[in-house]
């Protein structure tokens, strides 16, 4: 038997904030109270802390197989857990391309191979990601897979998509995660069609390329009945769209990313790639926009959109970069600071975002994540210390790249400990493997 005594923290999960001691036996939550014994319990103290439910991240890049000089399983998860996420879902754009259920299978058991994480692989739509021949959504549906996506290129073909959504439907729990980005309109484009892109004298992408895509899905959704989740939103236009619909019952639900809440096109300005991301960073009227629609619930989840990139790949000039930034181990943090110290969103919002939403979205309650903090329940929390105050240090993060936008940057708060399956993954800031 294996147990672990959360002590002196402050439980806060959907059903509201309370003081009290968590114990854990056995994988599972066993005692929520204002003071638990438990002898032979190894003691985690989170004097001073907020224990939630573990961060889920629906939209991660973890590069295996086929890119693991940029991130593998095993090190995206460190940096996962690292970052309080207790289930991550693993986007398809790997190499090959996650398509078959094979795939789908070998990921998740590098996954449990770490020990760290929960990795959920998404699988593609189409066949190798080429936008023309739909995957086996019944066979993946079979083995687990929720979410479907070609992320990193939209589905282009409107016949395709609605395909896709025809044969997902019925499936319960299927949702097909589309990069909103029109993939005609795009084309050449490095950064937000704007002052910036003109200033640099490169090609820019239009906010105009997601809401076409987004409108469009929007129409085949209401007219198959399927279920549309918008990957990393980035545009004020997104935003209506996706409340109006909603209003109008199509089934959809939307992420946006860390890096849209908080950046803009201007820190593009310099030429530093580091701040090429797909969409790209917009406008500070479309940050107000995603801001207030986090708010409002309009926007369902944070997600990081974690794309590691190795260094000598984001020194290239601008134009030749690939684009992405890291996120896992930066999100709670940079949430916290800039947008719940500031009053932009409170505390249970930005919870519901980073856990119990996503967690519904990507069909992960039932595997036991964003469930509350009650006798009974798996397991899966994330102990955060709202004021550990540090500074972002690229070269200090476990994932295996180097990118993120926020190097240098003094936030406050981070994951103190982390409990996946009901073991201390990380203790003290310090992943256990
Ligand atoms: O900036 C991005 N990078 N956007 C995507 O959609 C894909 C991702 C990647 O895989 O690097």
């Amino acid at each position: 038997m294996s147990s672990l005594a959360v002590r002196g923290g402050t439980v806060i999960d959907e059903t509201g904030a309370r003081r009290a001691d968590v114990l854990v036996v056995d994988g599972l939550v066993a005692e929520v109270a204002p003071a638990v014994s438990a002898e032979g319990a190894r003691e985690l103290d989170a004097t001073g802390c907020w224990v939630c439910p573990g961060l889920v991240d629906l939209h991660v890049h973890l590069r295996q197989p086929g890119a693991e000089h940029a991130e593998t399983v095993a090190t995206g998860s460190r940096a996962a857990a690292l970052g309080g996420f207790t289930a991550v879902v693993a986007m398809a754009n790997t190499l090959p391309p996650l398509d078959t259920v094979a795939a789908v299978r070998q990921v998740r058991a590098w996954g449990r191979e770490a020990g760290l994480c929960d990795v959920h692989p998404a699988a593609a739509i189409t066949v190798g990601r080429a936008g023309e021949r739909l995957v086996d959504f019944a066979a993946l549906h079979a083995a687990g897979v929720r979410l479907f996506t070609d992320d990193g290129d939209e589905v282009a073909d409107a016949a395709v998509m609605r395909a896709a959504f025809e044969a997902t439907a019925p499936l319960d729990g299927a949702v097909l995660g589309q990069h909103s980005e029109c993939a005609t309109l795009v084309a050449g484009g490095h950064l937000h069609e704007g002052d910036v892109s003109d200033a640099l004298g490169l090609r820019g992408r239009p906010a105009e390329a997601e809401e076409v895509t987004v409108a469009r899905d929007l129409a085949l959704a209401r007219l198959t009945g399927g279920r549309l989740h918008v990957l990393h939103a980035s545009a004020a236009r997104t935003v209506d769209l996706v409340r109006r619909a909603r209003a109008e019952g199509v089934a959809v639900t939307m992420e946006v990313t860390p890096q849209h809440l908080t950046l803009t096109q201007q820190a593009c300005a310099g030429g530093d790639p580091t701040f090429k991301v797909n969409p790209p960073l917009r406008d500070a009227a479309d940050l107000a926009a995603l801001r207030a629609g986090l708010a409002d619930g309009t926007v369902d989840a944070i997600a990081t959109d974690h794309a590691p990139h190795p260094p000598a790949a984001k020194a290239r000039p601008f134009a030749d970069a690939p684009p992405g930034m890291l996120g896992l181990e930066t999100a709670l943090a940079v949430v916290l600071t800039d947008l719940v110290a500031p009053g932009v969103v409170d505390l249970p919002t930005a919870l519901r975002a980073l856990s119990w939403r996503p967690a519904r979205i990507a069909g992960l309650r039932a595997a036991g994540h964003g469930r509350p903090v009650a006798p009974g329940e798996p397991a899966n929390l994330c102990v955060v210390d709202p004021g550990e105050a540090w500074v972002v240090d690229g070269a200090a993060l476990a994932s295996r790249s180097r990118n993120t936008p926020f190097a240098g940057r003094r936030l406050e708060g981070r994951a103190r400990h982390t409990v996946q399956g009901g073991e201390a993954v990380v203790v003290g800031g310090e992943a256990q493997r």
